[in-house]
């Protein structure tokens, strides 16, 4: 008879134990929920390739993130819809503009919450590009102050955080400045630092109605095929004062999320996007896959390559699910 030496089999047998020795763990502060203001009241329009997902206005807003601080959840992201677009994106910077309005009345109601803004022309501009359009072109150092005017003025309205999602080079630096200048030296940035150019962000264009019109994001968002080069941008963020990185999406990038993580001390973030989210749903609608077990799972991997905190649209369902143990 041959007995084997080594069983690990004996760290599993019993859930105590599974439970004692549990390498990574999922934690409802660790959670930023994504949501999408629009103008108006009473409004809550479903985004149909995101089920659970809808455009709020801000009397609703308030409402779900009422009952999301209830469920422990500490941070949100915003995304403004607005009522028109033009080539300026002024909507992006308007003092007056949705996120501005949501913002303030977020912050009179719930001082405590952590706002994040996301900051990109591309839900404003009538050509759904994230920069400045001359031609065919999308034009880096003309972007800039406009991002800078946009994170002023979130900042202005009460935002902790903004997020510049554009890809432009030296949004972080022009943003820094700008803030500084004006005196929101404590208003921070989480960069979206290795942001690539993925089909996963489909059903978020239908929910922001910002896909391009011409083109695609490719010659500012990354190309999925490069590692190195996310490092670089990571680290050029850095450099410029991000306060902490982001990489998106997530479940397709784990490899960069670990690299990074190996290579920088700041917070990281990950981004488990809209067609991520869309994946599960359509499949958990037709009963071929457990959701919640599967969105745990996918949860765990993304902090197990690395990541500190989790954008996720299913931040109110997993807090109710660890509640649930
Ligand atoms: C804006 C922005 C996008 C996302 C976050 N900020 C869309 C894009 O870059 O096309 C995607 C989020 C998601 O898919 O959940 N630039």
């Amino acid at each position: 008879m041959y007995y084997p030496q080594i069983r690990l089999r004996r760290r599993r047998l019993s859930p105590a134990v599974r439970k004692m020795l549990k390498e990574t763990r999922l934690a409802v502060e660790e959670l930023i929920y994504p949501l999408f203001v629009r103008s108006g009241t009473g409004i809550r329009e479903p985004v149909e390739s995101m089920p659970g997902v809808f455009r709020l206005s801000p009397d609703l807003l308030l409402e779900e993130v009422a009952a999301a601080r209830e469920e422990g959840i500490l941070a949100i992201l915003l995304f403004g819809i607005p009522d028109t677009k033009d080539e300026a994106a002024s909507g992006a910077y308007d003092e007056q503009g949705v996120v501005q309005d949501a913002v303030r009345r977020l912050k009179a109601h719930f001082p405590e919450l952590i706002v994040i803004t996301d900051v990109c022309l591309c839900e404003y501009t009538s050509h759904g590009h994230c920069g400045v359009v001359r031609g065919k072109e999308i034009v880096n150092d003309e972007t800039l102050p406009l991002l800078a005017q946009t994170a002023l003025s979130h900042a202005r309205a009460g935002a902790d955080f903004v997020a510049p999602s554009d890809m432009m080079d030296g949004r972080v630096k022009a943003i820094r400045e700008k803030l500084d200048f004006n005196g929101f030296t404590n208003t921070g940035i989480i960069s979206y630092a290795a942001k690539f150019a993925s089909a996963f962000y489909g059903p978020f264009r239908e929910a922001a109605g910002s896909a391009p019109s011409f083109g695609d994001r490719r010659s500012y968002q990354m190309n999925p095929a490069n590692r190195r080069e996310a490092l670089e941008e990571v680290l050029q963020d850095l450099a410029e004062g991000a306060d902490m990185v982001m990489v998106k999406p997530a479940l397709a990038y784990l490899d960069i999320i670990r690299e990074v993580r190996e290579r920088v001390l700041c917070p990281l973030v990950a981004y488990n996007v809209s067609g991520e989210y869309a994946l599960v749903k359509a499949a958990a609608a037709r009963g071929w896959i457990d959701e919640k077990q599967i969105v745990l799972e996918m949860l765990t991997g993304i902090k197990r390559a690395g990541a500190d905190l989790i954008i996720t649209y299913y931040a109110r369902d997993v807090a109710r699910w660890l509640r649930e143990g």
